[in-house]
């Protein structure tokens, strides 16, 4: 008996026009597995990272996670996380600021000392107390 594998790609293709980013992959992650994508820069890392997202929609074959084909379903309905090569920040906010935007939108308010306060430990866990 093999267990469902937690993402797997079946014949999956992905074209930009007349650039084919990722050429018919079969791949199977098993549960709980660390993986790590290797290859020389645009070799279709970041692009097959994107399709697990959901913000890319295979040209052909499918992703499944955990047994499940993804087709048409959003990235926030997807049991997964991606951190992004190239970080949103808003240009017009300082760092606490960005920092802060997401304890900002949470609802009940967050008093602004809490939320200072705790923009304050962010900086100061990756030692960047002083720079917000
Ligand atoms: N949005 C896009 N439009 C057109 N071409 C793209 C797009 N995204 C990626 N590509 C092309 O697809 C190929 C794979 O890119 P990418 O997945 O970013 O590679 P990697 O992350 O391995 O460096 C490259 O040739 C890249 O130029
Ligand atoms: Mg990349």
């Amino acid at each position: 008996m093999t267990a469902v594998p937690d993402i797997e790609f079946r014949g999956v293709t992905k074209r930009y026009g007349s650039v084919t980013a990722v050429s018919g992959i079969d791949l199977a992650i098993p549960p709980s597995a660390f993986v790590a994508l290797l290859g020389p820069s645009g070799c279709g890392k970041t692009t097959c990272l994107r399709m697990i997202g959901g913000f890319e929609q295979p040209s052909e074959g499918a992703v499944f996670i955990r047994g499940r084909d993804m087709a048409g379903t959003p990235p926030y309905r997807r049991p997964v996380n991606m951190v992004f090569q190239q970080y949103a920040l808003f240009p017009h906010l300082d760092v606490e600021d960005n920092i802060a935007y997401g304890l900002r939108q949470a609802r009940p308010r967050l008093a602004p000392r809490e939320i200072s306060l705790r923009a304050g430990e962010a900086l100061a866990m990756v030692r960047l107390a002083g720079y917000g």
